[in-house]
């Protein structure tokens, strides 16, 4: 069985908020946020809900992809901000799109969380459960920053990101002309895992309980960070990562035509690409536009990638997820 990504899409909140903009608002600069992390702007939703930016993502996909939303078996959004407890995003997805055929539920792995709904996808297509699955990342952080904070609401942006991934019998019947695409291998191998024990370096709470039972009602809280303990676990854990799944892939480093990271940190991309002794030019990045949208940012990333024609045929490919939980997860496919 082949799992082959056949189309992509995303979609950002139309409201662009420059570092400059942020310090007209609080106490930070351009200077301080861009040499810090290489962000210098983060699309911010005003109206637009998780709910919506994934469904328009999805949207795109679907039609990158010449599929019609009744043809989807499942929907998985990889989310820490959807816009309900319940419904899962993923069935607000079902229900915009009209894909009553498919089953649907979210993924809570944070940053991530794109990456373990794409392998949670490859399980039920690898198995023969289903045969076309949307996989999403989608993300409304401005709601869950603290915006006193300037260490951590600087750092983040809202968005969706969306692929379509589908199983293909090896060597057998194609279903269309553009599934025919190509000689592609898809997905080669993963890996992935979680420190559960860390996970309070990058935390935060759910809704305030008020149930006058309890004698120990807890208060909402945002985002809180330590972030130089997140920048150590994300240089140490990625590299070790990307050389497992190349080893479980059979293909070295030099194999690679790109490194479609999490969207973090520009130091943090730069770390790893030295660690691993990769040229860094191989290592795309949207922060710079985007800021850091957790679980969205690879396939935001992958979307901008493939709409500019930068993905041939063949090219082999490493996508690395990484984040709160503590989780993360690595791919090598072949486009
Ligand atoms: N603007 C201006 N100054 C700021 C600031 C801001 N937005 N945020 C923090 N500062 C100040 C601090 O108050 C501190 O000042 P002080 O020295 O007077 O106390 C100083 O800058 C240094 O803060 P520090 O937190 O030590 O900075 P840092 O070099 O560790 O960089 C991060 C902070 C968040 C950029 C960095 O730790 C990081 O990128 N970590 C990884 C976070 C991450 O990627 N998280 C998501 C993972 S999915």
């Amino acid at each position: 069985m082949i799992a082959r990504i056949i189309g992509t899409g995303s979609c950002l909140p139309e409201s662009i908020v420059t570092n400059d903009d942020l310090a007209g608002i609080m106490d930070t600069s351009d200077e301080w946020i861009a040499s810090r992390t290489g962000i210098r702007k983060r699309h911010l939703a005003k109206d637009e809900t998780t709910a919506f930016m994934a469904s328009e993502a999805a949207r795109k996909a679907l039609e990158n992809a010449g599929i019609e939303a009744d043809k989807v078996d499942m929907i998985i959004v990889g989310t820490i901000t959807g816009d309900y407890i319940t419904p899962s995003t993923a069935c607000q997805v079902q229900g915009r799109l009209g894909a009553v055929n498919a089953v649907a539920f979210d993924i809570n792995a944070a940053c991530s969380g794109f990456m373990y709904a794409f392998h949670t996808a490859y399980a039920y297509l690898q198995t023969g459960i289903y045969k076309t699955v949307l996989v999403l990342g989608a993300e409304t952080l401005s709601k869950i920053m603290d915006w006193t904070d300037r260490s951590t609401c600087v750092l983040f942006g809202d968005g969706a990101g969306a692929a379509v991934v589908q199983a293909f019998e090896e060597g057998g019947q194609q279903a269309s002309e553009k599934e025919m695409m190509g000689e592609r291998n898809g997905l080669l191998a993963f890996e992935q895992g979680s420190d559960g024990a860390r996970g309070m370096v990058l935390n935060c709470r759910g809704r305030l309980n008020h149930n006058p039972l309890t004698t120990n009602p807890f208060a909402p809280s945002y985002v809180s960070m330590d972030g130089q303990e997140v920048y150590k676990f994300a240089v140490s854990t990625v590299p070790v990562s990307i050389r497992r799944v190349l080893g479980k892939a059979g293909v070295e480093v030099g194999d690679i035509k790109f490194f479609i990271l999490h969207q973090a940190n520009l130091r943090i991309i730069q770390s790893v690409a030295k660690r691993l002794k990769a040229d860094v030019d191989k290592f795309p990045v949207s922060l710079d536009h985007c800021g850091n949208i957790s679980a969205a940012s690879v396939p935001v990333l992958l979307d901008e990638m493939n709409r500019k024609g930068m993905l041939n045929r063949g090219d082999k490919i490493v996508m690395s997820g990484f984040g709160g939980g503590l989780t993360w997860a690595s791919a090598v496919i072949e486009w």
